[in-house]
């Protein structure tokens, strides 16, 4: 619900338990003035602008409120009176800065617009959710700036995001961030972000603020395995189930800034956008440029509340398509199995024992093109290499099918290379700084996406492929940082906004080729975790979590990517041990507990299984056939962090709420262990639950009160399933 009270001139956003208030100030400057739990709407909030600070800050003349500096902005700009780090700024034809965004006009309206060329979250009909569409002008310089604002009242979230139109002369955009919030009391919150690197993905990291600037960032041209484009602000004694949190999490693939300066005064600007750093995007007169949409999260039942916001919000409004609402293929891929040593009679004896184990789909992964023996070649050459699959892809296809599997494939459209007949022929195709030799990453370049003929050659053989054989499935990876970032055909002034253009070339292929193929479900992965994003997600339900698959080292991996992202979008597989990543052996049924929530699979060659392990396997892809939208699609409680302690814990309740599923992982062994005792989350206090595999009969409120011991020994790698049903 959006309401304008035009005495106060106010905006007030509420969603179910949740108000964002704003308002046009004195000469028409946006003032923020509230964003928490929900308050009344007729209360008048002038008592947050009443500053006693004393300072150098300079104010308009004609403005008695003190100075823009002082005071807590609703899309601020530098070097007037704010001299903050701005939402926006910019440089115009004449080499002059100071945009001056003043209020203009307002619109109000139902239902949320697609954002032009960029991935969004959406409504359907029937969804609570509205639109205000704020217009501050530069009247100077005649350029329009929208401050758009989405209500999903239901969901309990708010969209933003900034579109630009230039109505007067030339300008170059330097920074325009999705949203900017400036919250008093920022001495109260920590910081948090997730964090890592390549197998080690998205790491909780939290800390307390401090006064100066505070931000996570990619300048690598994806989002990236180091830092994800997400940042909560959370009071220091916020936890799972208790606290005020502030979150903001970017549907965008690129390089993205998030984080929160905080000033003298306490007062923290929390902001998120795309990175401006070696960002410039020029305007002529009549163009536009829209900004990524930034999700905004406020919770006061801590970080669990939080958290399930996004995952509803993600799967049900970001997430399209055929497979956003039903159980996906539980998969057999090939990559650790066999990596790029194999042939067709190799790959058939795996899919054998896939399909004897209960699998629906059998992946291909890198190695079936050109003459990819290794990773330094072929990249580009997207012909199938015969001497190892002679009856093609077709061929195998049908053999799978035979078998009763779907065939899935591996791809890495956006890379080249360099000793590859497409490099020979266009060595101008891939990103590169004019005089400067490109730098190779796991010996290949990134094709240069801003450009047409590039995005035509890829949607074309990707099309090809796709139509020659009955491919169900495809994962679409992306195995390196760029580097050297320029095109050769765009204007030395345009090589600012290189990296953007290529994410909207990106973002280009991936709605045709999804638009195009609605039959495949398609998988993103960037060497892993490396690109797992809102961005990927609104194409692609799902990302391939992380290089890493050891069990141990996934239990920290999922945990943090739950924080915002749903168990529905990680994909999660059984792979072989002693683990090849880290060399640790778990027992099998720990591997699958730690799979089984994700979009399960197997990833090592199943012909190698013991009778025995057969027998496990069977009994997990049974589980996972039962149980996958319980995870899937009910709500997702952290107990037990395992940054904080060597055991984890979480449960899933079921969308109907009569299934609850319990998971419990010891991740290093220590002797004389404080007792611990799980307490799950989410349940009816006065309902009573089975536990299935002793007929064991608690009340919720046992359950989420006191809780149930721990029940294992102290070995390492201990893990339980236990499934509880609401009598
Ligand atoms: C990186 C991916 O994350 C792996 O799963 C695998 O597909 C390799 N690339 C193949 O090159």
């Amino acid at each position: 619900m959006i309401t304008f009270n035009k005495d106060s001139r106010f905006f007030h956003l509420s969603t179910k338990n949740t108000s964002y208030v704003f308002g046009v100030y004195q000469m028409n400057h946006l003032i923020h003035l509230y964003w928490g739990a929900k308050i009344p709407e007729d209360n008048v909030l002038t008592h947050y602008l009443s500053t006693q600070r004393m300072s150098f800050s300079a104010r308009d003349d004609g403005f008695t409120a003190g100075s823009t500096d002082n005071l807590t902005m609703e899309y601020p700009t530098f070097g007037s009176t704010d001299l903050r780090s701005p939402a926006f700024d910019c440089v115009f034809a004449d080499g002059s800065r100071v945009p001056q965004l003043r209020y203009y006009s307002h619109k109000i309206y139902d239902g949320k617009p697609k954002l032009e060329g960029l991935p969004a979250t959406y409504c359907e009909d029937g969804d609570k959710v509205q639109t205000l569409e704020v217009e501050l002008v530069d009247s100077l310089k005649d350029l329009h700036v929208f401050l758009n604002y989405s209500v999903f009242e239901d969901y309990d979230v708010i969209t933003r995001s900034v579109r630009v139109e230039n109505r007067g002369e030339k300008c170059k955009i330097t920074t325009i961030l999705s949203a900017s919030v400036d919250l008093n009391s920022a001495h109260n919150y920590d910081f948090i972000h997730l964090d890592g690197a390549w197998a080690k993905e998205r790491a909780v990291n939290r800390q307390p603020l401090f006064h100066g600037k505070q931000s996570v960032d990619s300048k690598r041209g994806a989002t990236s395995a180091h830092h994800n484009c997400f940042v909560a602000l959370s009071e220091h004694n916020a936890n799972e189930t208790m606290g005020e949190v502030y979150s903001m999490n970017l549907v965008y693939s690129g390089n993205f800034e998030a984080g929160c300066e905080v000033d003298s005064y306490d007062t923290g600007r929390m902001f998120i956008g795309i990175n401006p750093f070696e960002f410039g995007w020029t305007l002529e007169n009549g163009e536009t440029f829209q900004s990524p949409e930034a999700v905004l999260v406020y919770s006061n039942k801590g970080l669990g509340a939080m958290s399930r916001i996004y995952h509803k919000l993600y799967r049900e409004r970001l997430c399209r398509g055929k497979f956003r609402d039903i159980e996906r293929y539980a998969l057999i891929n090939n990559w650790e199995a066999t990596y790029m040593r194999f042939n067709e009679e190799k790959l058939l004896a795996i899919a054998e024992k896939a399909k004897d184990i209960g699998l629906d789909l059998f992946v291909l992964d890198d190695g079936w093109f050109g003459k990819r023996d290794v990773d330094n070649c072929s990249l580009g050459d997207w012909v199938v290499y015969k001497e190892k699959l002679p009856n093609g892809l077709g061929g195998l296809a049908q053999k799978l099918n035979a078998l009763g599997l779907k065939f899935g494939l591996w791809v890495e459209p956006e890379m080249v290379s360099p000793d590859s007949d497409l490099y020979r022929a266009h060595p101008d195709w891939a990103l590169q700084t004019k005089g400067r030799v490109p730098s190779t990453g796991r010996t290949q370049l990134v094709l240069d996406l801003s450009r047409k003929d590039v995005r035509e050659f890829t949607i074309n053989w990707l099309t090809e492929i796709l139509s020659s054989a009955n491919i169900e499935y495809i994962k679409w990876d992306m195995n390196r940082n760029m580097t050297e970032v320029g095109s050769l055909l765009l204007s030395d002034e345009r090589q600012s906004e290189v990296y953007h253009r290529y994410i909207l070339g990106l973002y280009e292929i991936l709605e045709t080729i999804t638009s195009r193929f609605p039959n495949i479900l398609f998988e993103s992965c960037s060497g892993g975790g490396g690109r797992f994003d809102p961005g990927m997600l609104h194409y692609m339900p799902q990302t391939w979590t992380s290089d890493d698959s050891d069990a141990v080292e996934r239990v920290y991996i999922q945990y943090g990517t739950s924080m915002c992202y749903p168990y529905s979008a990680m994909g999660a597989h059984v792979s072989a041990c002693p683990n090849h990543q880290v060399r640790r052996t778990t027992p099998f049924e720990m591997r699958g507990h730690v799979a089984l929530p994700g979009q399960f699979g197997f990833e090592l060659d199943l012909s190698k299984l013991t009778d025995e392990e057969i027998e496990i396997a069977k009994q997990q892809v049974k589980e996972y056939k039962e149980f996958g939208a319980v995870f899937h699609r009910g709500d997702c409680y952290r107990l037990i962090s395992p940054f904080e302690r060597h055991i984890s814990a979480l449960n899933f309740v079921s969308e109907d709420k009569n299934t609850v599923i319990l998971l419990r992982y010891r991740t290093v062994a220590k002797p004389n262990e404080r007792f611990a005792f799980v307490k799950l989350q989410g349940l009816e206090p006065d309902a009573v639950y089975v536990r299935r595999d002793n007929g064991a009969k608690y009340t919720g409120a046992f359950l989420m009160n006191a809780g149930i011991p721990w029940e294992f020994a102290l070995t390492e790698y201990q893990s339980a399933m236990t499934v509880f049903d609401k009598q």
